[in-house]
């Protein structure tokens, strides 16, 4: 055999052989793809003895492109029902394993069972100190330590009752700054004042300090922080998904969480100094409340408890985050409702007049004598859940079944509040505004019944559900007591969604709120 043809046999073996190689490998990607749910479930269907129906998606992106999105809670509904899997869907998102849930008594099994007590934690949380707040701590001592201080400190009945009066004047601030961008302007864009508003209020529970309507100043800059945390914590990042982009941070998320966090550092740790001067020079006076804030509390703690300086500042960083966001978003909401619906909004607003009457400003005592008011917030968290998918997922920690299906650790759990609260087999005409239906049945939205859980459930659910509910009833309730509000002249109002952090209004609501007096 001369060399030439030795060779030419050679490299025609290798091409085949290289073929082959190219032909398993193309075959097996594309088996793994198309397994129920996507590749990152692939390995795991021999071990489910019933497999979750699930979509395979985009080869390796898998759903990736649902949640760059504005409204995955949408598509993921629409999946489920088309594939049959309203109670339980798998998904993959790159390599991470997903299972979802539209079915109440499902949602139920998942979010009180303790082997889903465990968040996943995003590289954004993690760079924003989140590992070590309450939110994304991992389900443990530290973490039953943090929920036990701020139950008792924090989120208490006594706690929420000393700062209404606070709460109140936030409110009648919000009034002023209404009626005077009404006097310049002819309309109001609500969202910044709302957001200002709920800033202020968590800042006095939190931090004890007590800020004016100024575009300017320490209060300015802590929305700056807090805003571009939101914008942080809600890109997808896709070093999340896919592990061996982790060290290119290509998004420059990782850079940009550093910058913020040292920021934070230096903001949260100049409040955190201010305490402790004032304690040694025994100057300590509380803006707001008679009761101490937040900071004190954790200044407090016996030795055996103390936290460090950063896990302080997490602690206390993550509660100005969530606290703000979600109360300003679900009031926006609601007055939406009432701009869209003026029946309801003259229904509610006699119910203020004949219980609290028009000179009497209404205070939180009144609103267990307003059942309508509580019905159409119940009835606004229905349609528009602030976290639609309940904002934060939780993580297996380790293998478990959900029904039937076998969900090995570290599968990330979600519950489409969303589809639950739109889905009619749950809700009769669940598409219609209608608070009556709460006048007519009592529906829990605590924790307790899944069908509306807009704060979740079981041992993670919210903790400042009874603050945020307080805040939200009291300031609905004082702003329908000052003013009708009505369309803007153009009558143009989009309800249309946009799932960042929370679910917010795509086109902020702007209208003209009408004094009553
Ligand atoms: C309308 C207002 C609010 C809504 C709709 C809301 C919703 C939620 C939801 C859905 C969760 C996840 C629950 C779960 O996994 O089962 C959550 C967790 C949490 N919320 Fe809220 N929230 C609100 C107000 C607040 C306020 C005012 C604060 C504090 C100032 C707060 C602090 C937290 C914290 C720290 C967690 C994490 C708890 C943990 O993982 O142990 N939330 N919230």
């Amino acid at each position: 055999m001369s060399l030439d043809h030795g060779l030419l046999l050679f490299h025609s073996h290798f091409s085949s052989f290289e073929a082959f190689v190219w032909s398993v490998l193309l075959v097996g990607t594309v088996a793994l793809w198309l397994s129920p749910g996507g590749i990152a479930w692939a390995r795991f269907r021999s071990k489910a003895s019933f497999s979750i129906p699930g979509p395979v998606g985009l080869p390796l992106l898998g759903l990736l492109t649902v949640f760059n999105g504005s409204t995955p809670h949408h598509v993921l509904a629409k999946l489920a029902k088309t594939l049959n899997a309203v109670k339980l869907m798998a998904f993959s998102v790159g390599f991470t394993r997903f299972i979802i849930s539209s079915d109440p008594e499902t949602a139920r099994e998942i979010l009180n069972n303790s082997a889903f007590a465990d968040r996943p934690v995003k590289e954004s949380a993690y760079e924003l100190l989140f590992h070590r707040a309450m939110g994304f701590a991992p389900f443990g001592e530290y973490w039953r330590n943090l929920r036990r201080i701020s139950a008792t400190h924090l989120f208490s009945p006594k706690r929420i009752a000393a700062l209404e009066e606070y709460r109140r004047e936030i409110g009648i601030k919000m009034m002023d700054e209404i009626n005077g961008l009404m006097e310049a302007k002819g309309e109001v864009q609500i969202k910044r004042v709302l957001h200002f508003g709920s800033l202020n209020s968590v800042m006095a529970t939190v931090f004890g300090k007590k800020y004016d309507f100024v575009e300017a100043g320490d209060r300015f800059e802590l929305e700056g922080l807090v805003s571009e945390g939101y914008e942080l914590l809600g890109i997808f990042n896709w070093s999340d998904h896919f592990p061996l982009l982790c060290c290119l941070d290509l998004q420059g998320v990782r850079k940009r969480c550093r910058n913020l966090v040292s920021k934070v550092s230096v903001f949260v740790g100049k409040i955190i100094e201010e305490h402790r001067l004032k304690r040694v020079s025994g100057g300590l006076k509380y803006d707001c409340c008679e009761v101490g804030d937040f900071v004190e509390v954790l200044l407090d703690l016996e030795k055996h408890e103390k936290l460090s300086d950063s896990d302080m500042i997490a602690v206390l960083w993550e509660m100005i985050f969530r606290g703000t966001d979600t109360v300003a978003i679900l009031l926006e909401w609601t007055l939406a409702r009432m701009v869209l619906h003026p029946e309801i909004q003259a229904k509610v607003q006699a119910e203020i007049d004949s219980v609290v009457g028009k000179s009497k400003l209404v205070s939180d005592s009144d609103i267990h004598h307003l059942p309508y008011l509580q019905a159409i917030v119940k009835e606004t968290l229905r349609l528009h859940p602030p976290g639609p998918l309940l904002s934060w997922a939780r993580l297996a920690i380790h293998d478990v079944r959900v029904g039937d299906h076998f969900v090995p650790a570290g599968t990330t759990a979600m519950v489409n509040m969303w589809a639950i609260t739109h889905d009619e087999k749950v809700w009769e005409e669940p598409e219609r505004f209608k608070p009556e239906r709460f006048m007519e049945q009592d529906v829990s939205i605590l924790g307790s019944d899944l069908r509306l859980a807009p704060f979740g459930s079981g041992r993670r659910v919210c903790p400042g559900k009874a603050m945020g509910l307080a805040t939200v009833h009291l300031w609905f309730a004082q702003l329908l007591q000052g003013f009708k509000w009505v369309p803007c002249k153009d009558g143009n109002l989009e309800l249309t969604e946009h799932l960042k952090l929370s679910m917010e209004m795509k086109n902020p609501l702007v209208c003209r709120a009408i004094p009553r007096t």
